[in-house]
């Protein structure tokens, strides 16, 4: 795409980088939550913003159809981070990529055995490299959402999932057994725009950073 195209995911991540963008000067001249747009122009003729499912932003960045985006470190660490350059934590979308069971399920217990476990999560790449670190067996099962209701409904033993409050894995008699990660959000930029479109980009990345020190 001409100019600077930004790539940012819907839902809870849209609302706190709309107004850190603001704090940088850049503001879409549409709400990007009402607009079926899909290329959303800002106050700047040169920057425009693309939103797409999270799980897309750093794909779009990494093959230079969008130069920046921001995408949660669960994501990026589910993608893999090849041909992005991550220059900035933006301390937005903060929470934590934790396992966690049925509360009474002998967590403990089930490590120390070396038993074979299932394990339900739409990070099934983090998962995999998380308990292969710890020698454990288990066979994944790959979901796209409410990731809770796997131990309940008896297709999973646990769940690697996003916690945030805590409050959904109180809500349905959840407890968390382990951290594998604290997250965060990140400025991605395309590794050949920084080349490419330096001039452009530069002073875009310094005031994102001021707007998130400030
Ligand atoms: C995330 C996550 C948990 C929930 C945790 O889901 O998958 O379900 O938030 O938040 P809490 O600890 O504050 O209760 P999200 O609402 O982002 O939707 P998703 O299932 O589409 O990921």
């Amino acid at each position: 795409m001409p100019g600077v195209a930004i790539a940012l995911s819907k839902g809870r991540i849209l609302d706190e980088t709309l107004p850190l963008l603001a704090r940088a000067g850049i503001v879409p001249t549409e709400d990007p939550e009402v607009s079926r747009k899909l290329v959303l122009p800002t106050n700047h003729a040169g920057v425009s913003l693309v939103v797409l499912r999270a799980q897309d932003v750093p794909t779009y960045v990494e093959y230079g159809a969008a130069d920046l985006g921001v995408a949660g470190k669960d994501v990026l660490l589910e993608h893999g981070s090849g041909g992005l350059y991550q220059p900035l934590d933006l301390g937005i979308g903060r929470c934590r990529l934790v396992v966690a069971t049925r509360r009474g399920f002998d967590w403990a217990g089930t490590v120390q055995r070396g038993a074979r476990i299932r394990v339900a999560s739409k990070y099934v790449r983090v998962a995999r490299e998380h308990f292969a670190d710890k020698g454990m067996h288990v066979d994944l099962i790959k979901l796209y959402g409410s990731m809770e209701l796997a131990p309940l409904a008896g297709l999973a033993d646990a769940i690697v999932d996003l916690v945030s409050s805590g409050g959904t894995l109180r809500a349905n008699n959840l407890v968390e057994v382990e951290e594998i990660a604290s997250i965060s959000s990140r400025l991605i930029v395309n590794q050949a725009a920084l080349k490419t479109k330096r001039e452009q980009l530069m002073p875009l990345l310094e005031k994102l950073e001021a707007a998130v020190a400030k």
